[in-house]
């Protein structure tokens, strides 16, 4: 059976291809009430730096400024050992990205496509996967940094659109924050728990990750925030080690890095007892486990959402008849038909999960 994750992976790619549609279908209820994770937090505080840590690649445009200017959906899906590890976008299908490099020049391009060389943000997203024995299920969602202050060529309403853009995540129940903070500033004025916390005030669904924490001054730590004293969430803060601007020029790899994390966290004075729950791999796994079982507590409500859909989508068929707009007709049954598919996923893993209990 496929994992409930990369089902749910495919519902995504499916209502994005609609999404240019821009029918009334349930479809966007659909989208909007299929959980996900978003990485939030002010610029350079390292959410491109998390996200190659848990990939365990470099794949994501760097740069000072606003790189990331579409949100850009990241789906993991985790392969048999022996099968190449690979990426692929959505609005590409059939090319596929065996070098990560020219994944990294694809976002670029195609976040120019939309936005032209202005610098403006754009909320359509990018739907990349990247299929790898090294990963685990997930879906995480990329967005532009917050900031302060518009930069040369930038409109001054770019500050509110970015914060505007984020809430459009955040604000869903549904949706888990990765909220990342450098442990190199305040955590009193952390963007990312800002934000956070207006729309997760209780600290219920909210990921605190600590970055920069081999960047803190001499004879300070940032035991109280990791241990929940600063700022307590539902789920204790992680502490991360990422490559440094100068490791990433000398082009130290991503298993290098881990290693290299692992080992400030084990050989810590200050960290050690805390070891086995900090870091990138620890990090990921969390977030996967934590994923799959709002996934799980959620299906029945996705599943009467598509039930829903899919009346809606056989009314809109019947409307549009046989002859009109080939192409639309034809997405509307491609999607018409994965839903079929995913109704009755979803019905055997709610039979499975009444009758196993909890697996
Ligand atoms: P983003 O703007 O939030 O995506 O931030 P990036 O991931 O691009 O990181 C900004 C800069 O901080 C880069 O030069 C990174 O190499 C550096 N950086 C990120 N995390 C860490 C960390 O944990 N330790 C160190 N030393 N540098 C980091
Ligand atoms: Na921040
Ligand atoms: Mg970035």
């Amino acid at each position: 059976m496929d994992s409930l994750i990369g089902l749910v992976n495919r519902i995504q790619r499916a209502c994005t291809v609609l999404g240019d549609y821009g029918g009334d279908a349930a479809l966007p209820t659909l989208w909007e009430a299929l959980p996900s994770i978003a990485v939030v937090g002010g610029q350079s505080s390292g959410k491109s730096s998390v996200l190659e840590s848990i990939v365990g690649r470099d794949f994501l445009p760097r740069g000072s400024g606003i790189v990331t200017r579409r949100p850009l959906v990241l789906q993991l899906h985790k392969t048999e050992y022996g099968i190449q590890e690979h990426a692929e976008f959505l609005h590409l299908p059939r090319k596929r990205f065996t070098d990560f490099s020219k994944v990294r020049d694809e976002i670029e391009e195609e976040t120019n496509r939309l936005t032209g060389k202005s610098k403006q943000i754009s909320p359509v997203p990018i739907h990349l996967s990247i299929h790898s024995p090294n990963v685990v299920n997930l879906t995480l969602i990329d967005l532009p940094g917050l900031t302060k202050v518009a930069v040369e060529g930038q409109p001054e309403s770019i500050v509110q659109e970015i914060e505007n853009m984020i809430y459009s995540y955040i604000e869903k129940p549904n949706c888990l924050i990765l909220a990342i903070t450098p442990a190199n500033q305040d955590i009193a004025t952390s963007d990312a728990i800002k934000v956070a916390r207006q729309v997760d005030p209780t600290g219920e669904r909210t990921f605190g990750v600590l970055t920069k924490l081999d960047l803190m001054d001499k004879g300070t730590n940032a035991l109280d925030v990791l241990e929940g004293k600063s700022y307590r969430l539902q789920i204790p803060w992680v502490g991360v080690v990422n490559r440094s601007q100068a490791d990433i020029n000398r082009n130290i790899d991503m298993i290098a890095a881990r290693q290299r994390e692992s080992e400030f966290f084990a050989t810590s004075p200050d960290y050690s007892h805390l070891a086995s729950k900090m870091g990138s791999q620890y990090l990921a796994s969390l977030l996967s486990k934590h994923l799959e079982s709002v996934i799980r507590a959620r299906i029945p409500g996705i599943a009467s959402l598509i039930t829903r859909s899919i009346d809606e989508l056989e009314a809109e068929l019947l409307h549009l008849g046989r002859p009109v707009a080939v192409d639309t007709g034809a997405q509307l049954y491609t999607v018409l038909e994965l839903c079929r598919a995913f109704e009755r996923v979803f019905k055997e893993h709610l039979d499975g999960g009444r009758a196993g209990g909890d697996r």
